[in-house]
């Protein structure tokens, strides 16, 4: 069954000096969500954004926010997303076991909240393969989480459509994905597509994301 495709725009291409209108232009564009890169400094070379950040953001947009977790012991700071007004929640699965992840997406689903569970190009589907029954979206990056602008792994194409014939729930995409790329991706089996740079780029927001919605062939 073909779902409907998402764009996510990933807030990390943004100008942070106005972040709140550059995220109404992609409200506006037609953005169906908003892709926020949570990074430590431990599990990635790279510090952003928190909480605090977060719950500013929630007053100034009604799209869902997309909480991209890339960070060590995500267990620890779960709360304070939730606090802050997340409504999808993605932890990676190098920084968390199984069980736990498990305990927490019970709680996250109780609130209403999406719980995702993410994996590195190098990291092989076996290592989520037994998470898959209780997580609504599996988030696949193509490229190594830590910036935004780098170039997009074709390598990982294989696993998401291995992915795809074995997982029912959203497939999401993200790093390096322009509208060329998109649409090998939707073809892949991505439902969703998260893009920074692409987007945040272009003069003319609303065509970035249409291009990436309906690329496909
Ligand atoms: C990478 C982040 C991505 C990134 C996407 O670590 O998780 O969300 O910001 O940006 P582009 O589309 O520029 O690769
Ligand atoms: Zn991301």
């Amino acid at each position: 069954m073909k779902k409907r495709i998402r764009v996510s725009p990933s807030v990390l291409s943004a100008d942070f000096g106005s972040l709140a209108s550059q995220i109404k232009e992609v409200e506006v564009a037609g953005a169906d969500m908003l892709h926020i890169d949570v990074m430590d400094g431990q599990f990635v070379p790279n510090i952003t954004i928190g909480p605090v950040v977060v719950k500013d953001i929630r007053k100034v947009t009604r799209l869902p926010l997309d909480v991209h977790l890339m960070i060590a012991n995500p267990e620890l700071y779960i709360d304070r997303f939730v606090e802050a007004g997340s409504d999808m929640i993605t932890m990676h699965i190098e920084t968390i076991s199984g069980a736990r992840l498990k305990k927490e997406a019970l709680k996250l689903k109780k609130l209403g909240i999406k719980v995702g569970v993410s994996l590195n190009p190098a990291t092989p589907l076996s290592k989520i393969k037994s998470v898959l029954s209780f997580v609504d979206l599996v988030l696949v990056m193509t490229v190594n989480p830590g910036f935004s602008g780098q170039k997009f792994i074709p390598a990982v194409l294989p696993k998401i459509k291995r992915l795809r014939s074995i997982f029912d729930g959203d497939i999401a995409v993200d790093g390096g994905i322009n509208h060329k790329l998109a649409a090998v991706l939707i073809n892949a089996g991505a439902d969703i597509l998260a893009s920074g740079s692409y987007i945040f780029g272009a003069k003319d927001k609303k065509t970035a994301i249409e291009r990436i919605r309906h690329a496909s062939g």
